[in-house]
């Protein structure tokens, strides 16, 4: 089997890895590395292909997508989400703000997240946001008292723990009994009935997010099951539900996974809302991973090769601080010589940063034809890669270009040395 994912945007052709038609290796000269490298179009089609499900043949929308954005923020992605139709999932005053720096609309927005301050609720109140997803009587309280401060009444949807098994890396599964998130499943009903006494906020949905890199559909299921009980409950006490969110959490192959297909994992959703009778509800996707996982890769150039006693090391200008996946999940990227080399031996290495740190690798054990000075791409880097990213060792984060057929446009210049302790002061 493959270990390289099928990948739409990036394809080898004539011994060179390409973004979209420019050759990755024009790129590196042009901006240097490490450079994260976006497909504009493999991000526009993941985003159509979950349009494709959620709109019906008369143009209508059957559900809605709100990007997770904490998955990829750079202003140049969500922009282009924005003009495509996308709302957003936020988790901080931060990430407003981007949106609205980006031009997205804030009645477009959803605020989830556990830790919601004061500050963030007052920001979220006055852009006027669609929705807050709550998750816990605590958050409910202080959400009633600002918005009876600031003399508005706030929207919201309470995250319900549905106590399913996503089958994933348990750092990323979210909704089980274990985990921080949600409100348990037997207290939802009578957090809803507090919350139905508050009178700046106002019941508008529900909400459940279960984890990422979820590669089945079952979990779905079960847990779509259990929240659609809920709303029947809630019906029945008088309590009117609008929108069901079914959070986000579609898997991608980083190499040999089989994901539901975009398109087929909506409908399958939708229509399975439909069937049991509740098509009348707006829907909510809050997909991250999906819309730009595979559509970036992290291009690297290689500074040494270090035969080791017992490995070889390739080490790469990229490093943990620029994607933390592997060090922190470790987590599988597929990695490629960006030009085939047809007279140098194929190697074992493990693909590793300069940082101090044993944890600072990218990959282990992969087979490469390679010399210093060739280029690496790492691919499947477009999800929580640049976002994640640090400035440990005092390190600039990359640079980040988005490709768009032989154009290729810088969305984030590489950050400078200066830059990074510009804020900080000496004692007196
Ligand atoms: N909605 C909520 C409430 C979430 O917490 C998340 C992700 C999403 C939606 C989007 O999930 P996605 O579609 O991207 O799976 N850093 C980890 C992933 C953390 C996911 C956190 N929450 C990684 O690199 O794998």
């Amino acid at each position: 089997m493959s270990l390289i994912p099928v990948l739409n945007g990036f394809s080898e052709k004539n011994h060179t890895w390409c973004a979209e038609e420019v050759p990755l290796d024009q790129i590196a000269k042009q901006f240097g590395t490490p450079t994260y490298v976006y497909s504009k179009k493999a991000l526009s089609d993941a985003f159509n292909a979950y349009e494709a499900a959620c709109k019906k043949p008369n143009g209508e929308h059957r559900a809605r997508v709100h990007y997770a954005m904490k998955a990829n923020s750079n202003l140049a992605i969500l922009n282009l989400f924005a003009r495509l139709g996308a709302g957003f999932d936020i988790v901080s005053a931060g990430e407003l703000a981007r949106v609205l720096a980006a031009g997205g609309s804030a009645n477009q927005v959803v605020f989830s997240g556990v830790g919601k301050s004061k500050q963030e609720m007052i920001a979220a109140l006055k852009a006027g946001v669609k929705c807050f997803n709550l998750e816990s009587i605590p958050e409910l309280t202080r959400l009633n008292e600002v918005a009876s401060e600031l003399g508005v009444v706030a929207p919201i949807s309470l995250r319900v723990n549905p106590d399913v098994d996503p089958k994933t890396h348990p750092y990323i599964s979210t909704g089980l009994k274990g985990n921080k998130f949600g409100i348990a499943y037997d207290d939802v009903l009578k957090t809803y009935q507090e919350a139905a006494k508050m009178s700046s906020c106002k019941i508008v949905g529900i909400d459940c997010h279960i984890g990422s890199q979820i590669t089945e559909i079952s979990p779905y299921l079960d847990a779509l099951d259990r929240v659609l009980d809920l709303i029947k409950a809630l019906d029945s006490a008088g309590i009117k539900i609008h929108h069901l969110d079914i959070g986000g959490g579609l898997g991608i192959s980083y190499t040999d996974e089989t994901p539901p297909a975009i398109t087929d994992f909506a409908n399958t959703l939708l229509n399975h809302i439909e069937q049991k009778g509740y098509g009348h509800l707006e829907v909510l996707f809050e997909p991250g991973r999906s819309l730009v996982g595979n559509a970036g890769l992290l291009l690297t150039s290689i500074e040494y090769l270090k035969p080791g006693e017992t490995k070889n090391f390739c080490i790469v200008d990229a490093a943990m601080n620029d994607l933390m996946r592997p060090a922190m999940y470790e987590a599988y990227h597929a990695i490629v010589p960006v030009k085939t080399n047809t007279n140098t031996e194929t190697l074992t290495y493990d693909i590793v940063g300069p940082i101090c740190e044993s944890g600072d690798w990218l990959g282990r054990d992969r087979a490469l034809a390679v010399k210093p000075g060739d280029q690496l791409a790492i691919l499947s880097a477009g999800a929580y890669g640049f976002t994640m990213s640090s400035n440990y060792n005092t390190r600039g984060r990359a640079a980040e270009v988005m490709v768009d057929g032989s154009q290729v446009h810088l969305i984030r210049e590489r950050e400078t040395i200066e830059s990074l302790f510009a804020n900080e002061r000496l004692l007196p």
